[in-house]
């Protein structure tokens, strides 16, 4: 039997242990956690998540603002504005929404939004830090949403993040926002990380010798239910909407999740496994870049 490892309910955990310290912080020092949400132009897909961003953000109690700019704002009128939100006091965590226009410099962005409102963690100082842990992050690091979510639902999944350790996982793509982060806290506790992307020969076979198995690639049902080993944890970072045979649609992983069921030990389901723990993860990171600030008289 096959666990499904339920991102919902586990999100809604994560949320209302926020919620809960966000009121307590709140009665504490009168200060509530403010988030900004920058999107440049209108990317359908983007624009329905910075939308879920702001509203989860207001139900936890955090002041979530999304910040709507033209597609053709340029570099210099965005790295403005970055500026003005780190010198705004009620503002603790700045989020750039990718991917941006061709015409912006996505690297340069990231720079300059400050390392301690980076709650997305992609600032060059974050994820260095990130890349250089001696075990699991310290409580102020910012750490990428979606490979933190990731985490957590290993952590369901195995009872425990020691579990991970000399373990063999397998993460498939090398993105910064997730394969990058996801191995280095994978190897943070222990595991025995291996990246696989593109170019990987034998990437079937590769998939087999993992325990630990995490796709985000971003290719619909790519690993098939014979790519996975008998017994192995497999988390699903892809979101693709594919056509059906009626003329709609329907949202699928990286991996082909019916031939998973009865050969994995566990695997989170696309809807509904990875993606919301990564805006819980995004309203914990902006709580904690709220408390860093509070605590350094910032
Ligand atoms: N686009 C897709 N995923 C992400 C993310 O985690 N953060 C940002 N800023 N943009 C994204």
């Amino acid at each position: 039997m096959t666990r499904i490892l339920d991102g919902r309910a586990l999100a809604a955990r994560v949320r209302a242990r926020v919620a809960a310290e966000v009121a307590e912080l709140r009665a504490r020092t009168g200060r509530v956690p403010g988030l900004r949400v920058l999107l440049l132009g209108e990317h359908p897909a983007s624009l329905a998540y910075v939308r879920t961003k702001e509203r989860m953000a207001r139900e936890v109690g955090i002041d979530g603002r999304v910040e709507r700019l033209p597609s053709d704002t340029t570099e210099a009128a965005l790295l403005a504005r970055l500026a003005e939100l780190d010198a705004d006091p009620a503002v603790d965590g700045i989020l750039v929404q990718l991917p941006l226009p061709a015409h912006i410099d996505t690297a340069r962005v990231l720079a300059a939004i400050a390392p301690g409102k980076d709650v997305d963690g992609f600032h060059p100082l974050n994820a260095g830090r990130l890349a250089q842990l001696a075990g699991p992050p310290p409580e102020d690091l910012l750490v990428p949403c979606t490979p933190r979510g990731c985490l957590l639902l290993l952590e369901e999944a195995l009872g425990s993040l020691e579990a991970l350790r000399g373990r063999r996982a397998l993460v498939l793509g090398r993105s910064t926002i997730v394969g990058r982060p996801m191995a280095a806290l994978l190897l943070a506790h222990d595991a025995t990380v291996t990246i696989a992307h593109s170019r990987t020969r034998e990437l079937a076979a590769e998939c087999r010798r993992a325990e630990i198995l995490v796709a985000a690639v971003g290719r619909p049902e790519l690993v098939r239910g014979d790519w996975i080993a008998p017994g192995a944890v497999v988390i699903d970072v892809g979101i693709n909407r594919i056509p059906t045979t009626d003329g709609g649609s329907r949202l699928v992983g990286d991996v082909a999740f019916a031939e998973a069921l009865g050969r994995a030990a566990a695997i989170t389901p696309v809807p509904g496994g990875v993606g919301p723990m990564t805006v819980a993860c995004l309203l914990d990171n902006t709580l904690r870049a709220c408390r860093a600030r509070l605590a350094g008289g910032r």
